[in-house]
C-alpha cells in the first residue's frame, strides 16, 4: 500500500505540473482529490488495515495530501501569473508613438466681436433681442419712417421674396418689433444679426454681413445719453484713450442723426494709413429715434424719447484685428480663422 501511495503521489504531481491553465488544473484537482478520487479511496480503505498499521498509513496519506495540495496551489499561482503576463503583453500600447493632436477650434472673429459687445451692453442692463432675417417690408422700412417710394430706400436695396417680404437690410426691424411689443416705455436692447443688401462684393462690401444695433427708449432720454454710451463703447472696444467725434448725418429713422468716429488707435490722431491721414476712423451711425418711428410703435413722442445706433460687425472686427478684406470672414479658410485662437480657457 505504501508503494501504491508513492506511485500515486508521483503521478499526481506530474499531472499537476503538466497542466497549462487553471481549467486543466481544476480537472486534475477534482480527479485526484475529489470525493471519487484515488486518495479518498485510499482513506476509505484504511478500515481494512490492522490497528498498528492504521496510524502510520493515516499519517502518510495526510502527508501526501498536504504535499499535493501545496504543489497544486503553487502551480495555480504560477498559472495565474502567466495568464496576467500574457494579457498585459497582448494589451500593451506603445507609449513611444507620437499622439494624434486634437485640434481645438475657436470662436469665429465675428462671434467674438458680437459677444464682446453684448457683454458690454448687458452689463449696462440691455437685453439681447433677435428677429427674423426674412422680414416684412413693414418692419424693415415702413415702421422706420421709410414709406414705400421714399428715395432713402435706395441706400438699402435688398433681395425681395415678394412685394411685401424681403431679406432685412439692417437689424433695425428687431427694434421696431420690440418697441411694438413692449408695454410701457422702457426699452433697452442690443440686436445682433445677419443682414443683406444688393451690393457687389469687394474688399469692403458684402451682400451679406452682420450688424449690431442698440436702442433705448424711455422718458427723458437725451442726446448726451447717446454720446456717453458711445464713448464707453469706443473705449471698451478700442482702448481707454480713444476719443469720439460725432458728425451730423442722415438716417430716415433718427433725427438728429450722427456718424461716430473714433480717434485713430494706430497713430493716435496724427495721421496714418489706417485713418487715411485724417486721424479719425468712422465706426458707426446713430441718432435720436425719429418721432414718427416712436408714434408708429404706439408711443407718445411728446413724452417718450430714445436713441439708437448701429454698426457693421465686420467693420469693427476689421479695425480691431487689422483684417484687410471682408471676404476673409466668409470663406472658412482655417489659415485665417486659426489666427483668432483665444488664450483664455
Ligand atoms: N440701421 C442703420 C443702417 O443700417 C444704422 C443705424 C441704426 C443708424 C440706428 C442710426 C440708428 O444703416
Amino acid at each position: 500500500m505504501e508503494k501504491r501511495l508513492q506511485e500515486l503521489k508521483e503521478e499526481v504531481l506530474q499531472k499537476i505540473k503538466a497542466t497549462l491553465n487553471s481549467k486543466e488544473l481544476n480537472e486534475v484537482r477534482v480527479a485526484y482529490l475529489g470525493k471519487k478520487g484515488p486518495i479518498t479511496d485510499l482513506l476509505k480503505g484504511m478500515g481494512k488495515l490492522s490497528p498498528e498499521e492504521r496510524p502510520k498509513m493515516g499519517a502518510l496519506v495526510n502527508e501526501m495530501r498536504q504535499k499535493v495540495t501545496e504543489v497544486l496551489e503553487e502551480h495555480a499561482e504560477k498559472l495565474e501569473q502567466q495568464a496576467i503576463a500574457e494579457q498585459l503583453a497582448s494589451e500593451a500600447i506603445d507609449v513611444t508613438l507620437p499622439g494624434r493632436t486634437v485640434r481645438i477650434g475657436n470662436r469665429h472673429p465675428l462671434s467674438r466681436v458680437v459677444e464682446e459687445i453684448e457683454d458690454l451692453f448687458m452689463g449696462m442692463g440691455y437685453e439681447v433681442a433677435e428677429g427674423p432675417e426674412v422680414e416684412r417690408d413693414y418692419y424693415n422700412f415702413e415702421a422706420l419712417n421709410l414709406p414705400k417710394g421714399h428715395p432713402a430706400r435706395d441706400m438699402q436695396d435688398t433681395f425681395y421674396i415678394s412685394e411685401e417680404i424681403l431679406l432685412r437690410t439692417h437689424t433695425s426691424p428687431v427694434q421696431a418689433r420690440t418697441m411694438e411689443k413692449k408695454e410701457g416705455a422702457n426699452v433697452r436692447i442690443i440686436c445682433p444679426g445677419k443682414v443683406f443688401r444688393r451690393d457687389s462684393d469687394d474688399a469692403t462690401h458684402s451682400h451679406q454681413f452682420m450688424q449690431i444695433e442698440g436702442l433705448v427708449v424711455a422718458e427723458g432720454i437725451r442726446m448726451s445719453d447717446l454720446k456717453g454710451t458711445l464713448d464707453l463703447f469706443a473705449k471698451k472696444m478700442f482702448g481707454q484713450d480713444r476719443e469720439i467725434r460725432l458728425r451730423p448725418s442722415f438716417f430716415p429713422f433718427t433725427e438728429p442723426s450722427v456718424e461716430m468716429d473714433i480717434s485713430c488707435f494706430k497713430c493716435g490722431g496724427s495721421g496714418c494709413n489706417v485713418c487715411k491721414q485724417t486721424g479719425w476712423i468712422e465706426v458707426l451711425g446713430g441718432g435720436m429715434v425719429h418721432p414718427n418711428v416712436l408714434e408708429k410703435a404706439g408711443y407718445d413722442s411728446t413724452k417718450v424719447t430714445g436713441f439708437a445706433f448701429g454698426m457693421g460687425v465686420e467693420r469693427i472686427a476689421m479695425l480691431k484685428y487689422g483684417v484687410d478684406d471682408i471676404r476673409h470672414f466668409y470663406t472658412n479658410d482655417v489659415r485665417f480663422l486659426s489666427q483668432f485662437q483665444e488664450t483664455e480657457a
